[in-house]
């Protein structure tokens, strides 16, 4: 099951390689929040849209994803970015107390309402006092819109075209983000797909 969840990611990060990196600068607005000297951990980096933003203003994270094809690609596109494996659904291998900022764009929504709870413990763990998530997530407003409904899972959590998609609305972004201190959530779309998405973006600030 994990090896199958792990070659659907890597098939579709095949089919997008090549493709120039597009970003959505939606992390321009949190700049005050990054040096050079920040410890960035990006979770969940894909084929590399946020790590070749920071890099263009001279920032490197460490740069981790599930699928080996992803991280590898951006280790060509951008060398000083470090890459690692990571599972999401694994304990992470950082130290306690690791990183002044993670980022994880699009890739939170994939897990039963318990493992995103542990994911959030890890992110907290791994997170200083005082750090900072910066996160995207599907809006419940995505279910009549691009991602569709599928077979339900759970509330809020459907089985569409292969994939296990949470959608998250005010209550459960609460819920889960909660879990690391104070959050704040807005509503927002993006363009980069062929439907219009709705999503989520939250920045919160880890409490120990
Ligand atoms: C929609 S893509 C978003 C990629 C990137 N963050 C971006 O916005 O361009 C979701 C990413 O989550 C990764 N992913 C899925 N399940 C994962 C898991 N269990 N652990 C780590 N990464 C995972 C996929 O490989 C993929 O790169």
């Amino acid at each position: 099951m994990e090896r199958t969840f792990n070659d659907m990611w890597n098939k579709n990060h095949l089919n997008n390689m090549g493709d120039e990196i597009k970003y959505d600068n939606w992390l321009e607005k949190y700049m005050k929040f990054f040096n050079k000297e920040s410890k960035i951990l990006e979770l969940g980096c894909g084929l590399g849209n946020n790590a070749k933003f920071l890099a263009e203003h001279g920032i490197y994270e460490v740069a981790t994803d599930l699928s080996e094809i992803a991280v590898n690609y951006v280790k060509t596109q951008i060398p000083q970015t470090e890459v690692q494996i990571l599972d999401l659904t694994k304990p992470f291998q950082f130290e306690d107390n690791s990183f002044d900022i993670v980022i994880a764009d699009l890739c939170l929504h994939y897990f039963s309402s318990d493992m995103t709870i542990k994911i959030m413990n890890e992110i907290k763990r791994v997170l200083k006092n005082g750090g900072r998530l910066f996160a995207r997530v599907n809006s419940t407003k995505d279910l009549n819109h691009g991602a569709g409904q599928g077979k339900k899972l759970e509330e809020n959590y459907y089985f569409v075209e292969g994939y296990n998609k949470r959608f998250f609305d005010e209550r459960d972004t609460k819920k889960f983000f909660g879990t690391i201190g104070d959050c704040l959530a807005k509503e927002g779309t993006m363009e980069r797909y062929a439907k219009k998405k709705f999503l989520i973006e939250i920045e919160a600030i880890c409490k120990k």
